[in-house]
């Protein structure tokens, strides 16, 4: 079974238990992921359309973590992920980047499994030691990309994930282990990522209890210092509690700012807001993007709160965080406080 040394092999800077951050697009900036790397998670970058200015947080990343690949066996490998949003991505401009940068990790998501397949191809072919691994919401999906595209992590994505996700999806609590029973009856091997509601030890100690050899968080990483946040949307998640409550998922959080070009199987999780509210209670997206209008331009008089403005994607983990750390102290403190619960488990038996 592929366990954390397995990933260890590719990524040998990383520490037990693995932690990574999410590649959050536009969040998740080379300060963000320069910080977990050297902490020893596997630190991300995520997903740019601008190539350009995508290139630019790449180089700087590379100088960043020049004494860490001085160290590495493959010292022109980039010991970060980088997050690909799929579909409708150009693949030619990225594979010009994959080939340059050599990322230790390629991180694919969004996009039905053929799609997936090409990347993989493709990614392997210009940079053959960059580890494939592909997000995705249910175990189909599993199934399937583990066969088509044999990758090397598959990032198990719950129904608690602040972002984008599967519409119908599950919680990593029966996502995980009904996967590991589906690839294991099949006899597929491939590391499994936990990502969705973690935000702390006890969340990855069950993780790693479920099946996964590592986890991944983005809510919790929108606490830290060095991603890059507005601070009106990190006060408005600081004081969000009950997250069941206070996210909800849904496509109106796309739609509401016009064509909604996401694929049917996705939807996100954000801060619920007024417009949420008005579009589940049946209210037309054209009536609401115009009332939202008036309202923002402020000629209806109504006084809206941050998240009304905007969709802030947050999971369900909201609840749990309050206040601003630095990106290596909760790495460190998410890593000792994972060993502390495993021990604290281990010992009731
Ligand atoms: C603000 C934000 C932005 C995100 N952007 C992306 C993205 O660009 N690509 C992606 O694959 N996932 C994205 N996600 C989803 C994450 O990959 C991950 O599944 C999720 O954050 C895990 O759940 P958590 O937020 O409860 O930790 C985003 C999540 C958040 C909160």
């Amino acid at each position: 079974m592929t366990t954390f040394a397995t990933l260890k092999t590719r990524l040998p800077w990383i520490q037990t238990p693995l932690i990574a951050n999410a590649p959050m697009s536009g969040v998740a900036t080379s300060e963000l992921a320069t910080a977990v790397t050297r902490a020893g998670g596997l630190g991300q970058i995520g997903y740019l359309d601008d190539m350009h200015a995508l290139s630019q947080e790449l180089d700087s990343t590379r100088k960043e973590l020049q004494n860490i690949m001085d160290t590495l066996p493959d010292p022109e490998q980039l010991p970060i992920g980088l997050g690909v949003i799929v579909f409708g991505s150009p693949v030619d401009a990225w594979m010009r980047l994959f080939a340059k940068y050599k990322p230790a990790v390629a991180w694919l998501s969004f996009a039905g499994t053929s799609e997936m397949k090409t990347w993989t191809e493709s990614i392997r072919k210009v940079s053959p030691k960059t580890g494939i691994w592909v997000q995705l919401g249910s175990v189909q999906a599993a199934v399937d990309v583990a066969l088509a595209c044999h990758p090397d992590a598959l990032v198990l994505q719950g129904s608690d994930a602040g972002g984008h996700g599967h519409q119908d999806g599950a919680s990593i609590v029966s996502l995980i282990p009904e996967t590991v029973d589906a690839l294991r009856k099949l006899e597929i091997d491939i590391s499994l990522i936990a990502a969705g509601g973690i935000m702390d030890g006890r969340a990855t100690a069950a993780a790693l209890t479920l099946g996964a050899s590592g986890v991944v968080m983005g809510t919790r990483f929108l606490g830290a210092a060095e991603s890059h946040v507005p601070q009106i949307y990190r006060d408005a998640i600081f004081s969000a509690s009950d997250g069941g409550q206070s996210t909800a998922r849904s496509r109106v959080f796309d739609e509401i700012w016009g064509p909604n070009f996401w694929p049917t199987t996705y939807d996100g999780r954000c801060l619920r807001n007024k417009f949420y509210e008005m579009y589940t209670r049946g209210k037309d997206i054209k009536s609401i993007r115009a009332w939202l209008s008036d309202t923002m331009n402020g000629s209806d008089g109504e006084r809206l709160d941050v998240q009304d403005m905007g969709s802030l994607w947050a999971g369900t983990g909201v609840g749990m965080m309050n206040t601003l750390g630095n990106a290596a102290d909760i790495v460190d403190s998410i890593r000792e406080d994972t060993k502390r619960h495993l021990k604290h488990a281990a010992s009731l038996y």
